[in-house]
């Protein structure tokens, strides 16, 4: 988990770093709210990908007391946890008002899939 934590920071990095044509992070995120940074260095095109094929089955309809996607009142408060604690909570699966199953129950996903499916919740979830 670690491994793509860092990995995920490096890529952020590389993101503003190399950023000529895209605007700084923070710019975009004080225009379009916060979501645009947290989820910068993610990929979200994949993240849909697992998101649909792995998540949406709860999450969607917001099954099993699971926060619906898209929802920003579920969201907010989850959101202020930060990614790293999103995620590790979705790789490791964990019990609350619910029970969220590690890796949405599927653990042939990589740690690196887990964290792109959850950026795109992310970034469909915040409030806007
Ligand atoms: C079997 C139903 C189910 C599936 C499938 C599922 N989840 Fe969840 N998930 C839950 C439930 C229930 C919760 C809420 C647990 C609680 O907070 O009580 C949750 C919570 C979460 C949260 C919020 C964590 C937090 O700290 O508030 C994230 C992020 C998340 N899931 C990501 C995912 C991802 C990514 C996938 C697919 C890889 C996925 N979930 C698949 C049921 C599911």
């Amino acid at each position: 988990m670690k491994k793509i934590l860092s990995a995920a920071a490096i890529c952020s990095l590389f993101f503003i770093g190399c950023g000529g044509a895209e605007e700084p992070a923070a710019e975009s995120a004080a225009e379009g709210g916060a979501a645009s940074e947290l989820v910068s260095g993610y990929d979200l095109a994949n993240g849909m990908e697992i998101y649909e094929a792995n998540c949406a089955g709860c999450h969607a309809e917001g099954a099993l007391s699971s926060p619906k996607t898209g929802d920003a009142e579920a969201w907010t408060a989850r959101i202020e946890q930060g990614m790293e604690t999103l995620i590790s909570k979705s790789i490791e699966g964990y019990t609350a008002e619910g029970n969220m199953p590690a890796k949405g129950g599927n653990d042939a996903l990589t740690d690196e899939e887990v964290a792109n499916a959850v950026a795109y919740m992310v970034e469909q979830s915040a409030a806007k």
